[in-house]
């Protein structure tokens, strides 16, 4: 369901385009879904997974889900910067989130890491993407609070990937 086009605009002096600022708004709510589902499922991973590496991936697993956390209240508050309406409820990301959900069935190391790895390099591409448009439209401050945010979630992407790798 998407109905980010009947959520109120706020007016502002930001100079921005309003068309512009309603496609930032648009990408940016969607990119908040994804954050706030990829910190849960990440905290999900945390909670459930087994196995004879257990203390080392459930540390690494918090760890990373607190690299997500932060970010999810700079977006929400660039999208009330740009007159947008933030919609960060937990029934508003999790209908708007392009990420699949968790597999409950895994609970094991390799496949926990793997599920991971897949939304982790998701949320990097799709704020990528996000990147190029916020670029393409001349925002550089949302081009800029995605490249940090990209900049954190290819390391933690990284730490996760390099336990398969070698
Ligand atoms: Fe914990």
């Amino acid at each position: 369901m998407t109905t980010t086009a009947t959520r109120p605009t706020f007016p502002t002096k930001n100079d921005l385009d309003p068309t512009i600022r309603a496609d930032l708004v648009q990408i940016l709510n969607r990119q908040l879904a994804a954050n706030a589902d990829l910190y849960a499922q990440t905290k999900q991973a945390h909670w459930n997974v087994k196995g004879m590496d257990f203390m080392q991936l459930h540390l690494l697993f918090d760890q990373i889900a607190e690299v997500v956390e932060p970010q999810t209240d700079e977006i929400a508050e660039r999208i009330a910067a740009l007159g947008g309406y933030a919609e960060g409820t937990i029934r508003m990301t999790a209908d708007a989130s392009p990420l699949p959900e968790w597999p409950r069935d895994v609970v094991d190391g390799r496949g926990t890491l793997e599920a991971l790895i897949e939304r982790w390099a998701a949320y990097a591409a799709m704020t990528r993407k996000a990147i190029e448009t916020a670029s393409e439209q001349g925002d550089a401050a949302t081009e800029g609070l995605l490249t940090d945010i990209v900049t954190e979630v290819d390391k933690a992407l990284y730490f996760l990937e390099a336990h398969l790798q070698g």
